[in-house]
C-alpha cells in the first residue's frame, strides 16, 4: 500500500511530503531521506537528523475529521513501538508515553510529527537507529545503543508494515482496539503525571485514555481531559 520515494538529503521529509501533497501525490506516498538539514519536531523544536537514523513521512488521504487525528498519532506510536521491539533483544521492550513518545529504558528513541496539509495527513517519524542528540532536554537512546541491530531500510520496512496493519484495524474496527493496545504498553494507571499546557500546569495521576485518545488525569480538582501538552510521567 506504500510507494517509497527515497532521497539522500532533504530539509524535512514532512515539508517534502507537503509539497508532494500539493501536487496531488496519492494516498500511501512515503518520503524517506537519509538525512535532514531542517528536521522539525513538536512545539517548533529542531529534530536532530544526521545520516544513520530513519526519517520518513507518510502521506495519507483519508476522510478523517480533524478531531480524530489524535487517534492516528497514537496509532503511529504503537507501530513505532512494534518496530522497535522487533529490532531489540527479546527482553527489552519499548513503552509509550502520551501522546506519542516511544521510550526504551526511559530514553526517547523516536519522535512523531503529525500534520495536515492540502486535504492530506502527513505522519512524520524519526527513529534513532545509530545516533541520538546528547544535548536534548530529555533522556534519549538509539536502537544500537539499546543492544539492537538494524539497517535503516529494514527499520523503515518494519515500520511501514506495522503502520499498514494498525491502519487496517483502525479503518475496519475503529479506535477501540488501538486504544487498548496503546494502553497495554503505556505507563500503568495511577502513575504520577504533570502536564504543561502553555502557562497552565495540571498535576495528578494517569487515569487512562478517553474514547477519543485524549489523556485523562485525576487531579485534586477531579478528572481532567488533557488535549495537548508536554507531559512528564513517573
Ligand atoms: C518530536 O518532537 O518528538 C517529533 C519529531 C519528528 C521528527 C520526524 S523526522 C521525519 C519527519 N520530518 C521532520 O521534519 N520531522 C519528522
Amino acid at each position: 500500500m506504500f510507494t517509497i520515494r527515497h532521497y539522500e538529503k532533504l530539509g524535512s521529509t514532512n515539508d517534502e511530503a507537503r509539497r508532494l501533497a500539493e501536487q496531488g501525490a496519492p494516498h500511501g506516498t512515503v518520503v524517506h531521506a537519509d538525512e535532514q538539514t531542517a528536521g522539525r519536531g513538536r512545539l517548533a523544536r529542531a529534530w536532530y537528523s544526521p545520516p544513520g537514523n530513519l526519517y520518513l513521512s507518510i502521506l495519507l488521504r483519508l476522510d478523517t475529521p480533524p478531531a480524530r487525528l489524535g487517534e492516528l498519532s497514537l496509532l503511529t506510536a504503537l507501530a513505532v513501538a512494534d518496530t522497535v521491539d522487533a529490532l531489540l533483544p527479546r527482553q527489552i521492550r519499548a513503552s509509550l508515553k502520551w501522546p506519542n513518545d516511544v521510550l526504551v529504558d526511559g530514553g526517547k528513541i523516536a519522535g512523531i510529527l503529525l500534520e495536515h496539509a492540502n486535504a492530506a495527513i502527513i505522519i512524520g517519524v524519526g527513529l534513532n537507529v545509530l545516533h541520538a542528540p546528547h544535548n536534548a532536554a530529555y533522556k534519549t537512546t538509539t536502537i544500537v545503543g539499546s543492544k539492537g541491530m538494524a539497517s535503516v531500510d529494514s527499520a523503515r520496512d518494519l515500520l511501514l508494515k506495522a503502520v499498514g496493519a494498525h491502519l487496517a484495524v483502525w479503518l475496519s474496527e475503529g479506535f477501540a482496539p488501538i486504544r487498548a493496545a496503546w494502553l497495554a504498553r503505556a505507563h500503568p494507571i495511577g502513575t504520577p503525571m504533570r502536564a504543561a499546557m502553555g502557562n497552565h500546569i495540571a498535576e495528578g495521576q494517569f487515569a487512562g485514555l478517553d474514547d477519543d485518545g485524549v489523556l485523562l488525569l485525576d487531579t485534586a480538582e477531579g478528572r481532567k481531559r488533557v488535549v495537548a501538552g508536554d507531559i512528564a510521567a513517573g
